[in-house]
């Protein structure tokens, strides 16, 4: 199993780490356009290795995608991260230039690989990516939710004073500050509806505080988040290589499912060997409807601005 991560900056290496510490490679490339800044987080990673005790390969590339070759999964989190302040959406102009010409040099040296998204704005650069590789739809994935469900899960066991990992909570819809939906109807603490313990307004709140978990990160730490995000693009990995099945938020493309089409939008999607393998469907209210439509519609206008790019 080999897999490429493109760009060594906090998220990538985040998400490399993850992936060399769960052992989910035998080979493992790290490829930034810095010189020399890939080989060297691969190296500092590789002096883990007798630490830690995995026996993956990690190398470093600067630019050169042929060390990529023949990728079974390619992580993409290349691109400006936000600024505090900054929204996802105002990074399009540059990140949609970089993320295409990484999708257009990954495909040629790893024509079948499975492609996760994590690069802002990402339901817009996972339309990118989809559009631009021609690859099948079920091998380009946009990590959004999965990291959004996680801040979710995170802001309701704080309040519930509960294990994260007893929660079942989803955040749909795009990965932006005002496009994620967190369904906290459907949310359950080991099946037990979370509304039963909070009142509107705690339910309010941690709606509120999941949809701007990332701005509020970035305020703090200056610069886009990168644990979490790493974290969530390697659960995806292992779900990938071990073939899980495992049920995910995914910013993935509908064609004619819940009630939307030619977009990538975050949806329950189950993550196996071949990618996202099948899109989940459920009973949204008419209100939870309403905001996904909405959030849709966002996301589309943004989708427009590639075509004046
Ligand atoms: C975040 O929400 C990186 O978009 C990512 O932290």
């Amino acid at each position: 199993m080999k897999i490429t991560v493109v760009g060594a900056g906090a998220v990538g290496a985040t998400c490399a780490d993850n992936i060399a510490r769960k052992e989910l490679a035998t080979e493992l490339v790290l490829l930034d356009i810095k010189e020399g800044f890939a080989e060297g987080k691969a190296q500092d990673m590789m002096q883990t290795a007798a630490l830690l005790g995995f026996d993956t390969r990690i190398s470093g590339s600067t630019n050169d995608y042929s060390k990529t070759a023949n990728s079974d999964v390619v992580v993409i989190t290349s691109g400006l991260p936000r600024k505090p302040g900054m929204t996802r959406e105002e990074l399009i102009g540059t990140n949609a230039g970089i993320v295409k010409g990484v999708c257009e040099n990954i495909l040629k040296h790893s024509p079948n690989t499975i492609i996760i998204v994590i690069s802002n704005p990402m339901d817009t650069m996972t339309y990118l990516a989809l559009q631009s590789t021609g690859l099948p739809k079920n091998r380009i994935i946009g990590m959004g939710g999965t990291l959004d469900s996680a801040r979710f899960k995170y802001q309701l066991s704080t309040t519930l004073n509960c294990s994260p990992s007893d929660l079942n909570a989803l955040v749909v819809g795009g990965h932006g500050d005002t496009t994620m939906i967190p369904l906290i109807k459907h949310a359950t603490w080991n099946s037990i509806p979370v509304t039963k313990f909070l009142d509107e307004a705690q339910q309010q709140t941690i709606i509120n505080d999941t949809m701007v978990g990332g701005a509020t990160l970035t305020k703090l730490l200056g610069t886009s988040a990168w644990y979490a995000p790493g974290a969530a693009g390697a659960a995806l990995v292992e779900s990938i290589v071990r073939d899980e099945k495992k049920l995910f938020t995914c910013c993935v493309s509908l064609e004619g499912e819940y009630g939307q089409s030619d977009i990538c939008l975050g949806v329950p999607v189950v993550i196996g060997k071949n990618g996202w393998e099948k899109i989940v469907a459920m009973d949204l209210s008419a209100d939870e409807q309403a905001a996904f439509n909405k959030s849709a519609d966002a996301v589309r206008n943004m989708n427009d601005v590639l075509k004046t790019l």
